[in-house]
């Protein structure tokens, strides 16, 4: 092995990598998500995207992470009560607050700086955003400064040319750069329709995202998919893996 290759071998194996819970994934992936990266979960309604999410936490609580679920669903009530059905009750682990569940409303002005605040004041090492795609097709408040800043960084051209695009843009890095500050592991997911070309429903994080996870469902042939698309510093097949869902959660088979 040259000089070069064993170094680059080095750099690799220091990367700390994060369990998800799932099994089969860790391996997939060289152990677990790289430390402090944006994984984008991405696939059809029912594909299994709430429920990787929630078993990601409950490998957090067993290791004694500090945790974070946002939901733009006011149904906490009702994904406890799914998860628990699963064999993962977050309860006692509510208590102690060692995790939170945190509804925020899409309507309200500030949603954004209360998620910013949240994700960035609680010394959180785990983060779920559960789903980006509503925040991401709403209007943006071009007054609050913070945002203003990210205008800097999208090219004023794409601005000019009308179409929300670069509006929905400036949403995902706001969002983005709150999770890359607050030196999290995150997972967001995305709403996609069955058969999409894209990696998410708006198209561009996938981009901003250090990887990304595609759930799919087959119908015809009662099959569950998982594909790891990209994760940074990681070697990974690219060929979707039959899943199930059952106790515990999800499963690699
Ligand atoms: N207790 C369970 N046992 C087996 N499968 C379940 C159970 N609970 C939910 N599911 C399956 O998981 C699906 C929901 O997964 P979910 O993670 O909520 O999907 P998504 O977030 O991608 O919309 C359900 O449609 C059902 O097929
Ligand atoms: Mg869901």
């Amino acid at each position: 092995m040259s000089l070069i290759q064993s170094e680059s071998k080095n750099m690799l194996s220091k990367i700390e990598r994060i369990k998800t819970g799932i099994s089969g994934l860790d391996d997939l992936i060289s152990g677990g998500l790289p430390k402090d990266t944006i994984t984008l979960v991405s696939g059809p309604p029912g594909g299994g995207k709430t429920i990787l999410c929630c078993q990601f936490l409950y490998k957090g609580i067993e290791e004694w992470d500090k945790c974070l679920f946002l939901t733009l669903d006011k149904k906490i009530e009702g994904l406890l009560s799914q998860t628990r059905e699963l064999g993962l009750d977050f309860q006692p682990a509510i208590e102690k607050g060692q995790i939170k569940f945190l509804y925020l409303n899409i309507n309200k002005k500030l949603v954004y700086e209360t998620m910013a605040n949240e994700i960035l004041s609680g010394n959180y090492q785990r983060v779920v955003l559960d789903s980006i795609t509503p925040l991401s097709e709403m209007p943006v408040y071009i007054n609050n400064p913070d945002l203003a800043n990210d205008i800097s960084i999208i090219d004023p051209e794409e601005l000019s040319t009308g179409g929300n695009l670069p509006i929905k843009r400036l949403h995902l890095h706001y969002i983005m750069n709150a999770l890359q500050t607050a030196k999290c592991t995150s997972l967001v997911t995305s709403e996609l329709p069955s058969g999409s070309p894209y990696l998410s429903r708006d198209g561009f994080s996938e981009f901003l995202a250090d990887g990304v996870i595609v759930m799919n469902l087959d119908p015809t042939m009662d099959r569950r998919k998982l594909a790891v698309m990209k994760m940074r510093s990681t070697k990974h097949t690219l060929k979707p893996q039959d899943i199930q869902i059952g106790m515990g959660g999800i499963t690699i088979i």
